[in-house]
Order: C-alpha cells, then sequence, then structure tokens
C-alpha cells in the first residue's frame, strides 16, 4: 500500500513491553514468585527451557532503554507493573517503576502502566489463582498501592492486559501460567480479570479522579471459511469468546446472550452485581490486533497455527468444533495470518457498536526467528506489517473512529512466553549471550514515521 498518510496532532508513536518478558531480576530484594517464575521450571512447557530469569534485564538497563525510546523520537511507552514486587520494600520493590517513570519523563515520553501483564503472585495461585473472586479483591489493592506510587505522574492507567489469554490459555488449554487445563475454571478466570479491572478502576478513580483508566483487550476480526452453517455458528462462537465476552461485560455492562447459552453446560451464571462492577466508565479502550481468524466448524478441515508451539488442549471454551483453515495469507514467523484490514474493521465496530470511548491500539507487531547479519537486523516483513497496519489505522481515523495512539509490540527482543526466545519481537534486537541492543531497521523506519508525523507516499 501507499499514499501519504498524516496523522492527527498528539497522536501517540508507542512502544510496548511487559515486565516478565524484558525485565529480569526476578530474584531482586523482595519480589516474590509469580505464577511464570514456577511454569517456566516444568519440564516442556516452554521452548528450549527458557525462562524469564534475566530477560534482557531492562530492570538494570531500563536507562539505556528510555535513551533508545529518545532516539527513536517514542512519545509514549507502555510497560507493565510486576505485581510480584509490589509488596517489596527494598531494591526490588515499585521503586523501580517511580525511576522508570522519572526517566522517562525527563525524556519527554509518557507513561503507560499495564497492572496485569500475566504475572500473577505464585501464593495468590496457590490460594484459587483468578478462578477464585478473592484474587480481584487482592488485585484492586495492588492497583491502589502502584497508583498511589506513580498516581502524581502518570495519567493513562490500563489494568488487565489481554484477558483472554490470561484466562483461556492460563486455565483452559493450560499454554501459558499456571497450566491449568479447566474450562470451568477459565470461565471463572475470564470472569474474576474483569471484576478485578471494575474494582481496580473503582480503587483507582477515587485517589485520582483526573486520571484516564481502561483495559486491553485482544481483539480480532472473525470471518467464517465459508457461507455454511457450520461455518457461519463456529465464527458467532469464535467472535463470542474472543471479542464480545469481554467487550459487552467491559463496555455494555451484560454478557452477550448467545454466548451464555453457549457455555451453559459449564454452570457459568456470573452474579448481576458484577456486571455493575465490571461495566466501570472508562476513558479508554486499548486494543491488541494481530490477525484475523477465519474459522471453520467443520472438523475435519486443517487446522492452523495454534496459539502456543504445545497447543494440545483447545482454549475455546464452548466450541468443540472450531478449526482455523489457513486462507493462503501471507503469515508471520509465528504463523499469523497477516490481515491490516482486520485492524480497521475492529476499530470500526467498536466505535459503531459500542458507546464512545477514546481508542488506543496498546499492541501491534510481528514475530519472526531473525538474526543480524553484519551486525543488523534487516526486516523489510516487519517493516511491511508494521506500514499496513498503521495505515489500517489512517483508514480508522478516516471514518470517524477516536483512535488517540498506536503502541508496536515489541520495544526489544524479549520473552514470549511459550514461545521463549525462539521469537523476536522488537524494534530493536537484543543479543541474548551479551544483551547488547542494536536498532534494526524498522526501528529507524519508525523513528521516520513519527518524525513525519505518518507515512509518506
Ligand atoms: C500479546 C501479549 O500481550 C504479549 O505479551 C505478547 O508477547 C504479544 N501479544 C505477542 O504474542
Amino acid at each position: 500500500m501507499s499514499g501519504r498518510a498524516d496523522f492527527p496532532d498528539g497522536f501517540r508513536w508507542g512502544a510496548a513491553t511487559a515486565a516478565y518478558q524484558v525485565e529480569g531480576a526476578t530474584d531482586a530484594g523482595g519480589r516474590v514468585p509469580s505464577i511464570w517464575d514456577t511454569f517456566v521450571r516444568r519440564p516442556g512447557a516452554v521452548l528450549n527451557g527458557d525462562t524469564g530469569d534475566v530477560a534482557v534485564d531492562h530492570f538494570h538497563r531500563f536507562r539505556e532503554d528510555v535513551g533508545i525510546m529518545g532516539d527513536l523520537g517514542l512519545t509514549a511507552y507502555r510497560f507493565s507493573v510486576a505485581w510480584p514486587r509490589a509488596h517489596a520494600s527494598g531494591e526490588g520493590g515499585l521503586a523501580f517503576y517511580d525511576r522508570l517513570v522519572d526517566a522517562l519523563l525527563d525524556a519527554g515520553i509518557e507513561p503507560w502502566p499495564t497492572l496485569y501483564h500475566w504475572d500473577l503472585p505464585q501464593e495468590l495461585e496457590d490460594a484459587g489463582g483468578w478462578p477464585s473472586r478473592d484474587t480481584a479483591l487482592r488485585f484492586a489493592d495492588f492497583a491502589a498501592r502502584a497508583h498511589q506510587v506513580l498516581g502524581d505522574r502518570v495519567t493513562n492507567w490500563l489494568t488487565v492486559n489481554e484477558p483472554w489469554c490470561a484466562a483461556f490459555l492460563g486455565y483452559a488449554s493450560g499454554d501459558h501460567a499456571p497450566g491449568r487445563r479447566d474450562p470451568g475454571d477459565a470461565l471463572l478466570a475470564a470472569h474474576h480479570l474483569m471484576v478485578g479491572h471494575g474494582l481496580a478502576v473503582q480503587a483507582m478513580r477515587a485517589q485520582r479522579p483526573g486520571n484516564r483508566f481502561g483495559a486491553a483487550v485482544n481483539l480480532y476480526a472473525v470471518s467464517p471459511a465459508s457461507d455454511s452453517e457450520a461455518d457461519v455458528d463456529a465464527a458467532r462462537r469464535v467472535d463470542g469468546l474472543q471479542n464480545r465476552f469481554f467487550l459487552d461485560p467491559l463496555l455494555l455492562g451484560r454478557y452477550p446472550e448467545d454466548v451464555l447459552a453457549d457455555l451453559e453446560r459449564f454452570g457459568f451464571a456470573p452474579p448481576d452485581a458484577d456486571l455493575a462492577v465490571i461495566n466501570q466508565p472508562i476513558e479508554h479502550l486499548g486494543i491488541n490486533y494481530y490477525s484475523r481468524h477465519t474459522v471453520s466448524g467443520d472438523p475435519d478441515s486443517a487446522p492452523q497455527a495454534a496459539s502456543s508451539p504445545f497447543a494440545e488442549h483447545s482454549p475455546w471454551v464452548g466450541s468443540d468444533h472450531v478449526r482455523f483453515p489457513s486462507t493462503g495469507r501471507p503469515v508471520t514467523g509465528m504463523g499469523w495470518e497477516i490481515d491490516p484490514s482486520g485492524l480497521t474493521e475492529v476499530l470500526v465496530r467498536l466505535h459503531r457498536e459500542y458507546p464512545a470511548v477514546d481508542l488506543c491500539v496498546t499492541e501491534n507487531g510481528a514475530g519472526y526467528q531473525e538474526e543480524p547479519s553484519n551486525g543488523t537486523v534487516h526486516d523489510p516483513e516487519r517493516i511491511g506489517y508494521l506500514d499496513g497496519h498503521l495505515r489500517a489505522c489512517h483508514d480508522a481515523i478516516t471514518a470517524g473512529v477516536p483512535l488517540r495512539g498506536y503502541f508496536t509490540w515489541s520495544l526489544l527482543d524479549n520473552f514470549e512466553w511459550a514461545w521463549g526466545y525462539s521469537r523476536r519481537f522488537g524494534l530493536v534486537h537484543v543479543d541474548y549471550a551479551t544483551l547488547r541492543r542494536a536498532p534494526k531497521d524498522s526501528a529507524r523506519w519508525y523513528a521516520e514515521v513519527i518524525r513525519r508525523g505518518g507515512l509518506g507516499d
């Protein structure tokens, strides 16, 4: 695609990371173990037995990393605050984020913290984890505490990241921590992640009503593989569990009736009172977009790339017969089909079908297996991916969508969950032996986009 695409003044140009994927320093004084510290030690859980123990050592190298962000011209940085650090008073505590936020502000970069990017303290998993309602209450306490520390300097807050993944990969397919496989528990986990969001927003808003709050959800464009009844119904179920199961409670205060009917056999009957908690007024919604799901209800159609290298068990609770056949579109190194038009579709749908709220793309990017040649990573595929998706954002803005910013995933190569370090999403290459950072071609390309405020011809 080509043609000029100028973005509005004040549009945020960002990049994102998450604590367990980049920080390392998991034994810094006072940090408690999280479910990922436990899960990575389970034989076979993560490719090559990789762990986040060191990751890319952002914890100790954040000043260098903020310097890189400054060189790129980023105007915003999305990071996550590690819950396992919340009760540490020493070196490993929340004071790290104090220093990070100050460094960002000094560099003119707006901090966008996320409060739950999958690192539940293991002690809370031992007490029941997200299927237990108490975890949501404990999350709100943590959110209030992080907000007390940072709320004087941080305006924009995201509560939970991708509750679909945390609940259904964590508690249904078992591909992510804590690695449980119980569909009923996964549904309760999803519900309580959203209750946790609502309680956290209430608690933080009470402390500083002027701040801006929201969640980050992973949404897909969804289409049936054919117009057969089976495919159309499978697409309805996937759209139901992936998108509407989260959007409807968060923005409309109710679960979609058809999805509740699909889930009846798991005894999922959330109390009405919780929906009012989940449906807090929010200022913005974060959208993580990577791909389109093309869905078939035909059990014989070939499955497409899975959510993890191990996916033996389906995360599609309530949908026994869903397949994701290939459409022949190009894929990234994750096997995910590249379809920028799906991002415009998702953004326009949100604007048309849900109450008005500012939108922000809080993740979008492409992972590959790649290595430098002569010291530089040449990554034209990533540049093509980002260019296409930024144009898709521009199309949405032209259609009237209040899209306020774009964060690419990710600033740096990092720990890609069950895939370990085998897939790289960064604009900046990290040599895992030396931890040396080196901007890829895509980093230089993005810096130029930011400098000119959009895409050229
Ligand atoms: C979703 C997650 O939020 C992030 O942690 C992950 O690394 C990227 N997408 C890529 O899979």
